[in-house]
């Protein structure tokens, strides 16, 4: 009798290598400032302006590994597009903690997913002073460069050198060591409304206070309203619609202990709530009447995509997580199994204002994150998505290629850039010439640009992709002389603010 052979487990084989991902999550201590000459392609030359980014450039400090990515010093990095030249730039924000650790060549403060500071715990133990890093977003508003964070205040930075000038306060509306957050929303103007920039920041307690600002186009709070939720918050984006801010509460708890005694970072004491509802708080942007609580079902947002009013009703779409995605505070995050954590999934949700109801649908199972739209459809009823995407149509992955959703018609295209290229957030840049040269389809007449992270040699390209057209893939790849480290937001300007001005 011949024996069969013990079957092999057959696993789907990943579309990427983790030492090949790992590469994206090196520091890159050094500041450049050189004209991109490596280009695949032709830049457009009516592509005029500058896409700022940001993130953490330093994943170690003297050598020492940070706990995770998100605890990392914020490197802004500035594309300058002029006439079909392109120029490049990245500087660090001088925070003081930065300034000072960078002195010490050694990690001073504890940070707030994880990262300790050297000799244990009894070293860490009722420090509780967090270091600003201003890593998350940068945009350009009133006529001050941005940096973001969404515990502190933000910084702000000149728009040529990229030099840190100093905390911004809005002429005093913010006291130092007030939370602004990162995903500020530039709202355009709709009926009588001028165009806003809105956003929310958070100051824990027994219950969180929750502050609304409003900034005209000149830089300037010209409302702000004060709000109380129950319990403690982790809300990192909202949503914005002509009349209302809409926030996510997730379900989730904060035992601070484990920080208190130097065990864990404050990201690492967050613990998700399955059996808890989300609550969705609907506030009114004028600041008259109350605010609506909605519950759903468990589930963990980060990031919103847009919202819109349809007659009673707020349709909503996210990036919905079936629970909170942490990682195990005893593992190292380069080692991290990817598989084993949650997809980010575009949801819908249909937000009844008159039964206080909630609808909500998944739209697109694969992996997804960093979602972008048209600007001038922000808060408004739009019909093209754009997002970075998982490889793989099923399961959690890193992300390595772009999707555009129709969202009338359900049709997808798809740009890959795997095996070995890990997508960053894309950013959608309108045509200067869009309503007239596309009439019909001027909410996808722009350009799609996006950092690439190329493990192959070790370098980030910057790809330029039509946004009608976005599976023909990029009509320009700018290759850098160097990586950049996985980012996280960044925002495009119709300025071109030449290197020295
Ligand atoms: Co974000």
């Amino acid at each position: 009798m011949t024996q069969s052979l013990p079957q092999t487990p057959v696993s789907p084989s990943p579309s990427y290598s983790l030492a090949d991902w790992r590469g994206g999550t090196l520091s890159l201590a050094e500041e450049f400032d050189y004209a991109i000459t490596d280009i695949e392609g032709t830049v457009p030359v009516e592509l005029q302006g500058t896409l700022f980014r940001n993130g953490p450039g330093l994943l170690d400090i003297g050598g020492v590994p940070l706990k995770h990515p998100f605890d990392g010093d914020g490197m802004v990095c500035a594309f300058r597009f002029d006439r079909g030249q392109v120029h490049f730039r990245n500087r660090y924000v001088r925070t003081p903690g930065y300034l000072a650790e960078q002195a010490a060549d050694r990690i001073l403060y504890r940070g707030v997913f994880g990262t300790q500071k050297p000799g244990g715990w009894l070293a860490n133990a009722f420090d509780l002073r967090l270091k600003s890093i201003a890593n998350t977003q940068v945009l350009y508003w009133g006529g001050k460069l941005l940096a973001l964070w969404e515990a502190d205040r933000p910084y702000r930075l000149d728009p040529h050198s990229l030099a840190t000038l100093g905390e911004e306060s809005f002429d005093q509306v913010l006291a130092p060591g007030t939370a602004f957050a990162a995903h500020a929303k530039v709202v355009p103007a709709a009926g009588s409304r001028p165009t806003r920039l809105v956003s929310f920041g958070l100051k824990p307690g027994l219950s969180t206070a929750l502050t609304i600002y409003e900034l005209n186009e000149q830089g300037q709070v010209v409302q702000q309203q004060q709000r109380s939720l129950p319990g403690f918050a982790f809300i990192h984006d909202f949503a914005v619609t002509p009349n209302y801010c809409i926030f996510f509460q997730n379900p989730v708890q904060f035992n601070p202990l484990p920080f208190l005694l130097g065990l864990r970072g404050p990201g690492e004491c967050i613990q998700f709530q399955p059996h808890q509802p989300t609550r969705i708080w609907i506030v009114p942007r004028d600041g008259q009447g109350e605010m609506l609580c909605l519950n759903t079902d468990a589930c963990f947002v980060f990031h919103q995509v847009n919202a819109w009013e349809q007659s009673g009703q707020i349709g909503l779409d996210s990036i919905c997580y079936d629970r909170f995605p942490s990682l195990d505070p005893q593992q190292d995050y380069r080692q991290v199994d990817f598989a084993a954590l949650p997809p980010g999934q575009l949801w819908r949700f249909e937000l009844d204002l008159a039964s206080k109801t909630v609808q909500r649908h998944c739209l697109k199972t694969r992996c997804c994150e960093f979602p972008t739209l048209h600007p001038a459809k922000v808060g408004q009823d739009y019909r093209y998505l754009y997002l970075a995407i998982a490889a793989a149509a099923e399961g959690n992955a890193p992300l390595q290629g772009l999707m555009k959703i129709d969202l009338q018609t359900g049709a997808e295209q798809i740009w890959s850039a795997a095996p070995q290229g890990f997508m960053g957030e894309p950013v959608f840049v309108p045509k200067p010439t869009g309503e007239k040269s596309f009439p019909e389809h001027w909410e996808e007449d722009g350009w799609i640009l996006a950092l690439v992270y190329d493990a192959h040699h070790h370098r980030s390209d910057l790809v330029i992709l039509e946004a009608a057209h976005l599976q023909a893939g990029p009509i320009a790849r700018l290759h850098l002389k160097h990586h950049i480290p996985y980012g996280l937001h960044g925002s495009f300007v119709d300025q071109v603010f030449s290197p020295s001005p």
